[in-house]
């Protein structure tokens, strides 16, 4: 490709959804626009570049932007967040929530296994959590995986990654060679297209927000601008979770890491959180 037209995608995609775009993932243009250039009856990848440099239509400008997000998730990923979230994060909300509700925010939720993790998840502690009422929103910029999310169906292979078997049979049923969430599941989950580099106020207040593994792909600005954003629609004691390999530390201050966690963080001027013990230190042998 040339680089003219490496700066064409590397600036659209920028501005369109924040991905950051280095010469070394180029070789991901060509994998991952071919199809869109073919759905577009465009010959070759050049032409379809014509296009876009001329006055393309916001389809086509949607089709590009969501053939290059990256739409990695499974259920329960990473597992300790959903631990924390339960043994960390409500536990204070059901101190400090007299209205017993609570809303949480996957911000970029992809084909939906994270936010029906948590689904799953309050179910499993429903009789701690009597009376409580959950709204867990996700959201995504790529309308595909928001259209698979709400489906809730996935494949064996999607079910066999980090879903335990006892809840693949309790919260699912078999249809044909996919596996379905039943209704009580999927119901607590609502979907909506979303960008997170778009104002954030509509969407209301969250308890909670995971945003995980999506800032990784924004470079330092664009990640500063949307902390700062999700920070405002938390109130004082809320919580963000984001990915393992994702950090607000050198970004920005408007949230802190929370001691004795990993991946939680908390706006550095809340004192009503109780902070875990730290873990014992390994006994070391003599
Ligand atoms: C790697 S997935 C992460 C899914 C899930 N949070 C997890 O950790 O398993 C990243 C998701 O971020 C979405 N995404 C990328 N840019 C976005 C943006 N500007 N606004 C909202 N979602 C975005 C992608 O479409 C993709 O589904």
């Amino acid at each position: 490709m040339r680089i003219s037209d490496f700066d064409l995608y590397k600036d659209l995609l920028k501005e369109k959804s924040g991905l950051t775009l280095t010469p070394d993932k180029s070789y991901l243009l060509d994998s991952r626009l071919t199809p869109v250039a073919r759905k577009w009856n465009c010959p070759n990848l050049e032409a379809m570049t014509h296009i876009l440099r001329g006055m393309p239509s916001s389809d086509l400008v949607k089709d590009v932007v969501e053939a290059m997000t990256t739409n990695e998730t499974s259920f329960f990923r990473d597992l300790k967040p959903f631990d924390q979230f339960r043994d960390v994060i409500l536990p204070h909300m059901t101190k400090s929530r007299p209205s017993k509700k609570l809303r949480i925010w996957c911000a970029a939720c992809s084909t939906g296994q994270e936010p029906y993790s948590l689904a799953m998840l309050l179910k499993e502690n429903a009789a701690k959590l009597s009376g409580w009422q959950f709204e867990i929103i996700g959201t995504d910029i790529d309308t595909s995986v928001i259209e698979q999310a709400k489906k809730g169906e996935y494949s064996q292979f999607e079910v066999q990654r980090g879903l335990p078997i006892q809840m693949l049979m309790k919260y699912f049923e078999q249809k044909a060679d996919r596996w379905a969430l039943k209704q009580d599941i999927k119901s607590m989950v609502q979907y909506k297209h979303f960008n997170l580099l778009t104002p954030m106020a509509m969407l209301g207040k969250f308890d909670v927000v995971f945003c995980r593994n999506v800032l990784i792909y924004f470079d330092r600005e664009t990640k500063e601008t949307v902390l700062k954003n999700m920070s405002a629609v938390l109130p004082e004691d809320g919580f963000v979770i984001l990915g393992g390999a994702e950090t607000v530390l050198g970004i920005t201050d408007v949230l802190k890491p929370m001691d004795n966690t990993r991946g939680i963080y908390i706006k550095p001027t809340c004192t009503t959180i109780a902070i875990p013990a730290a873990p014992k230190a390994a006994a070391v042998k003599a």
